[in-house]
């Protein structure tokens, strides 16, 4: 695979601003949610870093869990309408105050599926936390209670995000120049 500085093309966000803007939906979601039964889930696997930093910028007691979907294919950059859950909770979010922590809302497809099944589970509350919405591509409603940055139609990666599964480890979020990429084989 190629090392991310050959594909760059320009670092969209960078890690000191994504930091203080992670700080800030920390100390939002704490007044917030003051006195409430509150529960993380992350959507694996591109939620992973932000929700681990921004749990550790939220002070009042909280649970984590995690869950899997499938929405892309591999390789695809367009989701296929349908999400497939992959991996379930291990909790029961009955009377929970739930928040639902994800990387980027596109389309909106995969998001929506999510709400609506976990909607079912009678959950106290169940708001959303996006790092990133790009609301130009949006085809599904989803309301975003809480968003890190607006972006614009640019496939993105790092923080979390990912060009076929690498780079999630980068601490900034960059563009990819989609000439200088070459897939893995
Ligand atoms: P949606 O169903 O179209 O909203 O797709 C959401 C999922 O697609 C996200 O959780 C990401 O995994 C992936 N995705 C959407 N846009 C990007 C991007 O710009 N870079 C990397 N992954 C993306
Ligand atoms: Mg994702």
């Amino acid at each position: 695979m190629q090392n991310y500085q050959d594909l760059l093309s320009e670092i969209l966000i960078d890690a000191d601003k994504l930091q203080a803007r992670v700080a800030e939906l920390g100390q939002q979601i704490s007044a917030d949610y003051a006195g409430a039964d509150l529960l993380l889930i992350c959507i694996l696997r591109g939620g992973v870093p932000f929700m681990v930093d921004l749990s550790r910028n939220i002070t009042v007691p909280h649970m984590m869990d995690f869950m899997a979907v499938s929405s892309y294919g591999a390789g695809k950059r367009e989701s296929s309408g349908t999400a497939r859950v992959t991996l379930d909770l291990q909790m029961d979010i009955r009377g929970k105050d739930v928040l639902l922590v994800e990387d980027i809302i596109d389309s909106g497809h995969t998001f929506a599926s999510v709400l609506n099944l976990l909607g079912t589970r009678q959950p106290r509350s169940l708001k959303v936390c996006a790092l990133l919405d790009k609301p130009s591509r949006r085809e599904a409603y989803i309301p975003i209670h809480y968003c890190g940055f607006e972006i614009a139609n640019k496939f993105v990666f790092g923080y979390g995000l990912d060009l076929d599964e690498y780079y999630r480890n980068l601490r900034f979020v960059g563009v990819v120049d989609l000439d200088k990429y070459k897939p893995p084989a």
